[in-house]
């Protein structure tokens, strides 16, 4: 066994970072604009049913996989099944992780920028400005959402090549509070703006017209996504865990937290952006375009609210996408790292500049390169399309199923039972959910989904 890959210090330190990686954009930035789009309320009961019956068991594949190999999430297929198909597994984790680092951080680079302007007072203080027109050109400019994606990999990166309990454990431990903190305190504060109940209302109110098929499996989307599952991030953190680290409770616990952060910021977003009487389905823009509107409007009533509100909102979704960035970071530093037998910043390095490199790519689509088109979609779409709705599915499916059917039954209770240690009550429900329930619900939105494209191609 590898004694020097390292380890988390704490089960404090297991539950925050990968609290951290699940907790992201995909709850502040993405979770808002899905649920404006599905139906409130609606959207948000297929959302916890997926999170608890598909996406945590895969979780907890992940987990199993990762803790029994204690390798990055290629080797561990290697090392669990060697010479089998299911390394491919491996491949697409670790070529996902790198899609995913490259597009997220093209929003987390936005996010930065945002950041600093609203420090500097910039959004709260420009009367007459037109945010919509102000994104535009900020996002389609050649250079300016580069120059802020390099810095925010450069974090990430800081980050990381520091190890597990230097890097990610400690500025997880740092991090996942203030931003819990600040969450709960800009909740309290939205809750109270004249005009909230509309947004309360409108987030518990299920409106069943909106779900279509399509909000069903964007829905799944979101839970993976959401959850950090189907690309191996979790097997590489859990190949961290110790002997003593309970996997069940912790997955309880890493989508509890989830959960609740992606209901808190609705609770955030919406009784603010109702309040001030703008449309709930802005799309993506809602937090770049309708959000400073809200800030200004706020601000020109009452100018320190306006101000600390902006900022701590922004500093806010950064910390998310940074905690995230960093897992994503790790699935192929890991790789790299292991696979080649290199230090740890060399493969951090290498990961930084690659995903630089893919990243611009993305951040380019949307100006200059808004006509290259590949499969018929731009690279910050293609990316995002083929990580969500097809490397995660794909990715979490195949890891129950190795769990469930491939991998020896006892390793499998003695990974959940912590080697007999700790009785688990839960554990057929556990095992029919990870055999049955999550496989085949996956499978069938899958299919679905495949389907559904072929009719939207023509094909
Ligand atoms: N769970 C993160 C979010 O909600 O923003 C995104 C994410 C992290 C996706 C890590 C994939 C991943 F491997």
């Amino acid at each position: 066994m590898n004694s020097d890959r390292g380890s988390f210090g704490s089960q404090l330190g297991v539950i925050l970072a990968s609290a951290g990686s699940a907790v992201g954009l995909g709850n502040i930035w993405r979770f808002p604009t899905e649920v404006g789009r599905g139906g409130g309320a609606a959207f948000i009961l297929i959302y916890l049913c997926f999170i608890f019956l598909l996406a945590m068991p895969v979780m907890l594949s992940e987990f199993i996989i990762g803790r029994s190999a204690r390798s990055n999430a290629f080797g561990a297929f290697q090392k669990l099944s060697p010479g089998k198909p299911w390394i491919a597994v491996g491949v697409m984790g670790v070529l996902g992780g790198f899609l995913v680092l490259s597009f997220y951080s093209v929003v987390a680079g936005w996010t930065l920028h945002y950041t600093l302007q609203s420090a500097l007072g910039q959004l709260q203080g420009q009367e007459g400005i037109d945010f919509g027109e102000a994104f535009k050109t900020f996002v389609s400019d050649p250079w300016q959402p580069i120059i802020y994606l390099a810095l925010f990999l450069l974090l990430t990166h800081f980050v990381v090549a520091r190890g597990i309990q230097q890097g990610i454990e400690r500025y997880s431990k740092l991090m996942m509070p203030l931003l819990l903190g600040i969450i709960v305190f800009l909740m309290a504060f939205s809750l109270t703006m004249p005009g909230a109940s509309d947004g309360i209302r409108f987030l518990l109110q299920p409106d069943l017209s909106k779900v279509t098929p399509e909000v069903v499996l964007g829905a799944m989307g979101q839970a993976f996504f959401s959850l950090s599952v189907g690309l191996g991030c979790l097997v590489t953190y859990s190949s961290y865990f110790s002997k003593e680290t309970r996997l069940v409770k912790s997955a309880m616990n890493v989508c509890i937290i989830d959960t609740m952060v992606a209901v808190l910021s609705g609770f955030i977003i919406f009784p603010t952006v109702f309040s001030v009487g703008i449309a709930p389905d802005a799309g993506p823009g809602l937090v770049f375009i309708t959000l400073p509107n809200v800030f200004l409007l706020t601000f020109s009533k009452m100018p320190v609210v306006g101000y600390v509100f902006a900022l701590l909102f922004y500093v806010l979704l950064l910390l998310a996408a940074l905690t995230s960035s960093i897992s994503m970071h790790e699935i192929c530093t890991a790789f790299i790292s292991e696979h080649f037998g290199k230090s740890r910043r060399w493969a951090a390095t290498v990961v930084t500049v690659i995903c630089l490199f893919l990243g611009s790519f993305c951040s380019l689509s949307f100006g200059p390169w808004q006509d290259v088109t590949l499969f018929g979609r731009g690279f910050f779409d293609l990316f995002d399309f083929t990580v969500t709705n097809f490397l995660m599915p794909l990715g979490g499916l195949l890891m129950t199923l190795f769990v469930g059917w491939w991998l020896d039954r006892k390793l499998v209770e003695q990974q959940l039972t912590n080697d007999g240690r700790i009785p688990i009550r839960m554990m057929r429900p556990l095992l029919f959910l990870i055999r049955w329930v999550a496989p085949t619900g996956i499978l069938i939105i899958f299919l679905n989904e495949i389907w559904a494209l072929k009719l939207l191609l023509g094909t």
